[in-house]
């Protein structure tokens, strides 16, 4: 089962995430990097603009090859109920270069169920797995737990396939 973990993260909690499950996957990992800042307030505003009106705004070029790889693992925050704008250039570009996918966001409550279904739109396929944690559960390391489980799932689902 070769992984990868791609994922864009703007003040690091989605990209804490990714880490840890690249970590415990012991598997490659590839971060989506902005072309133009999304720093301050500007930045935050432009961001929520963009997930509403479902733009995709320019990414930097990525270097990993997700065809290499059986399962990519994608991670984003939750934007006005949405996937980060730049994760929705990621899988317009890259939508024909999966092969399986699984799906998890990081947001401060609400706005999961939305971004895992437009991604499974993006994306072509139906995710073998999902997670959604709240800045609150990271804090309390309850997603110790949930990632656990998540990778569990990942992998009873890719066998079942
Ligand atoms: C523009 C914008 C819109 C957001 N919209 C939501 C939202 O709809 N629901 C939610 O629970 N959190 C929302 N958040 C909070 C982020 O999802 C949350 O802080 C996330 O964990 C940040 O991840 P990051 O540190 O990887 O960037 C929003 C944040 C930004 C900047």
């Amino acid at each position: 089962m070769k992984t990868l973990v791609v994922f864009y993260s703007r003040t690091g909690l989605t990209k804490e995430i990714a880490v840890h499950i690249s970590e415990e996957l012991n598997c490659d990992i590839e971060e989506i990097f902005d072309v133009k800042s999304r720093k301050g307030i500007f930045g935050c505003i432009r961001s929520g603009i963009e997930s509403a009106f479902k733009k995709t705004p320019n990414i930097k070029e990525i270097e990993v090859n997700p065809e290499n790889y059986d399962i990519v693992i994608i991670g984003t925050p939750v934007w006005v109920g949405n996937m980060a704008s730049p994760v929705r250039t990621y899988l317009f570009r890259n939508n024909d270069k999966l092969n399986r996918v699984a799906f998890f966001c990081t947001m401060l409550s609400r706005g999961s169920k939305k971004t895992f279904l437009e991604m499974e739109k993006l994306s072509e396929f139906n995710p073998l797995a999902c997670l959604a944690l709240t800045g609150n559960e990271i804090k309390q390391e309850k997603h110790i737990k949930k990632v656990k489980e998540f990778i569990n799932k990942i992998k009873k689902n890719y066998k079942k396939t």
